[in-house]
């Protein structure tokens, strides 16, 4: 069955160095704590194209089925099917604080949405709000990689008047988170937390900050770091704000929305 969800996908084709920047408006005027949709697929098709029946696309085709089974127990999926050039690789990475089954439920929809969403394209990378799922012809494991990023945020601003406090607690609070997800091990790098804003400011900022477990703990805070450092250019100000990219991912929001029951290890599907 093909999702719905995936299939919305809003689809950009675009060279992998172009960064690519769309304001979705996060709905955060009640106190619903769903975490919005975000949608997002990557088509990059300067990097070859597959014929229909070809041996990459039945390639393709196995190792996006069997995806699943091939993860590590904490939201990490990686593997491979096919032979020398025609071998087709995948990635595929939960949010950390997913529940197994909603993890395994976002990489299936993915796994049909995204070849219908970048036809014929050899290499195509998609994010949902709750996972990530990138295919190509190329080995991928292991390699920090920051392009194509895709940011969105909530339209409403913080007030001029706590702008700088904001500012200041967002980024005490990812510098932590930073840390904290860079060091999470060679299974999961994930983190939450949060912080307020100003001694008797009612606002509360919660953040979240991930990588892929397969790049190096140095990589990884990098990637945090710089993900981070592009929130004053593409949305200083911002009461919510998603940034993801290949190796890594942050965001934040000024309710909750991650599941703080559920930071013990993802068990692995039977
Ligand atoms: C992937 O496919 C493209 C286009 O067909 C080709 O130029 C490139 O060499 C392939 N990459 C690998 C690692 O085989
Ligand atoms: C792949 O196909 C698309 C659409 O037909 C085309 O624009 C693009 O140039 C092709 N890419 C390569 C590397 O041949
Ligand atoms: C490949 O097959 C799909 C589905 O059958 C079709 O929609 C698409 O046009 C075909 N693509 C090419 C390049 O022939
Ligand atoms: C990830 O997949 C690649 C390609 O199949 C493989 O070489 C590598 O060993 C895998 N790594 C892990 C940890 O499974
Ligand atoms: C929030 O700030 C941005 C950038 O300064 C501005 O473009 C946008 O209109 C502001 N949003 C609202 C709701 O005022
Ligand atoms: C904020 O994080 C702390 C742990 O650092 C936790 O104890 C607290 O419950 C969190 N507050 C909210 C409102 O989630």
């Amino acid at each position: 069955m093909v999702s719905s969800t995936f299939l919305r996908l809003l689809i950009i084709c675009t060279q992998i160095a172009l960064q690519i920047i769309i304001t979705i408006n996060i709905n955060i005027t009640h106190a619903q704590l769903q975490p919005p949709a975000i949608p997002s697929a990557v088509c990059d098709n300067s990097k070859g194209n597959y014929t229909n029946s070809s041996t990459y696309q039945k390639n393709l085709n196995d190792l996006l089925s069997s995806l699943l089974s091939n993860n590590n127990g904490y939201g990490f999926y990686n593997s491979s099917r096919g032979q020398n050039s025609d071998t087709a690789f995948s990635i595929g990475l939960c949010r950390g604080d997913l529940k197994s089954d909603a993890c395994g439920k976002c990489l299936s929809d993915a796994t049909y949405a995204l070849p219908g969403d970048c036809p014929n394209q050899k290499e195509a990378i998609g994010w949902s709000p709750n996972c990530m799922l990138r295919y190509a012809n190329r080995s991928m494991y292991g390699q920090l990689e920051v392009n194509p990023a895709y940011y969105a945020w909530n339209t409403e601003n913080v007030s001029s008047a706590s702008l700088d406090a904001f500012n200041q607690e967002l980024t005490a609070l990812f510098k932590r988170l930073g840390s904290e997800a860079a060091g999470g091990g060679d299974l999961r790098k994930f983190a939450v937390g949060n912080a307020s804003v100003g001694s008797n400011s009612n606002i509360t900022i919660y953040g979240l900050a991930q990588c892929t477990p397969d790049v190096s703990e140095g990589e990884c805070a990098a990637c945090i770091d710089g993900a981070f450092g592009d929130v004053p250019s593409c949305c200083s100000g911002a009461l919510g704000v998603r940034i993801v990219t290949p190796s890594c991912n942050i965001r934040y929001e000024i309710s909750p929305f991650f599941d703080t029951t559920n930071e013990t290890p993802l068990t692995s599907p039977p």
